[in-house]
């Protein structure tokens, strides 16, 4: 990252932005991760605290005044903070707060200060329910979840403020990341559950049927994503899925976890649908493959085998 020396990273102690600012203090640019730890965790960056050029703040998004500070001297922002999905079905309210508001709050900051770049984490829920497959970047956005909608109405903000001020800024709308230090709690993702479920001997429930299919896209690739969108000149201002590509059901996620762990036969519970869950996502990456150069991880049993070793080191710790 030669083009910036000062980068803020919100969300930065959560799973995809610990990543982020790891890779940032690494290749010298100073980082400032932003969290209010409501789902972020210290012992995600424990050990970047050795390094001259890492700064950890502990600050909420939506607190203009303290950001106002944060901002001297920053020339690039990854926003990556955001309320989880699982939390907006039982605080909306707050989910708007902090997806939309927190959004407007930073990018008025960003234009304020001359950020010469802004990296905006999305998310495929902003589209709904698939119209057409594959779905690329000008499939309709019909949000069936409050997050879904809140996120969507901080896209829109990101694009307003390119278009009002020229600020430089490209959107990337995530899908299914898996990695190590992904939250494995039950508001956590689906691939961290499920190694939780089985290294304590507990069995893995499915939310519906198990034929829902999603796109498991590896962490180091969403990072390197953020970092091109950075770099390259011509991403100002665009919208890119940021997707594998690959198609894994629910059910094939089980059993592909218990396989690498050597479990043979694992107990499944089947669960209710939970609301407004996405059945099949079959997503074009094109745009990004094209455009960014970004060559995603799709031997998918290879990301998870890591995945699962980092989560058997994790929980014999615990
Ligand atoms: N993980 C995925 O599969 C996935 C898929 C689509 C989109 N995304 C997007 O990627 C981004 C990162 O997600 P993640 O999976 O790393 O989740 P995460 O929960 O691990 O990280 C989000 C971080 O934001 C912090 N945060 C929440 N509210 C905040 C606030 N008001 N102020 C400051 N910090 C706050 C949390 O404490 C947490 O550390 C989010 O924007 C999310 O919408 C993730």
């Amino acid at each position: 990252m030669s083009k910036y020396k000062k980068a803020i990273v919100t969300g930065g102690a959560g799973f995809i932005g610990s990543h982020l600012v790891e890779e940032l203090v690494k290749s010298g640019v100073y980082t400032i991760s932003v969290d209010n730890y409501f789902a972020g965790k210290e012992e995600n960056l424990a050990h970047l605290k050795q390094y001259d050029n890492f700064q950890e703040e502990k600050c909420d998004v939506l607190d203009f005044e303290r950001l106002d500070e944060l901002f001297e001297g920053v020339d690039v922002v990854f926003h990556q903070a955001a309320s989880k999905k699982t939390i907006c079905l039982n605080n909306p309210r707050l989910d708007l707060d902090i997806n939309a508001k927190g959004t407007f709050n930073l990018l008025e900051l960003a234009v304020k200060h001359g950020v010469k770049k802004f990296v905006h984490a999305s998310t495929g829920s902003v589209y709904g329910e698939a119209q057409y497959f594959p779905q690329d970047e000008n499939h309709p956005l019909v949000p069936t979840s409050y997050y879904g909608c809140s996120k969507l109405a901080g896209e829109k903000y990101v694009k307003i403020f390119n278009h009002l001020y020229g600020l430089n800024t490209t959107v990337l709308r995530y899908f299914h990341i898996y990695g190590p230090r992904q939250e494995s709690s039950d508001v956590g993702g689906v691939v961290s559950i499920f190694c939780r479920n089985l290294l304590n001997g507990q069995p893995m429930t499915i939310f519906g049927d198990g034929t829902q299919q999603r796109s498991f896209t590896n962490v180091k690739d969403v990072v390197k994503a953020n970092i091109a969108a950075a770099e390259l000149d011509n991403t100002n201002g665009e919208v890119y899925n940021c997707a594998s590509g690959i198609k894994v059901t629910v059910k094939e996620l089980a059993d592909m976890v218990a396989k690498s762990l050597n479990i043979s036969d694992p107990v499944i519970n089947y669960g209710d649908w939970t609301p407004g869950d996405i059945k099949v996502f079959d997503i074009d990456n094109s745009k990004i493959r094209e455009g960014m150069n970004i060559d995603f991880l799709t031997d998918f049993e290879k990301g998870l085998q890591e995945t699962v070793d980092w989560a058997v080191a994790y929980f014999e710790n615990k």
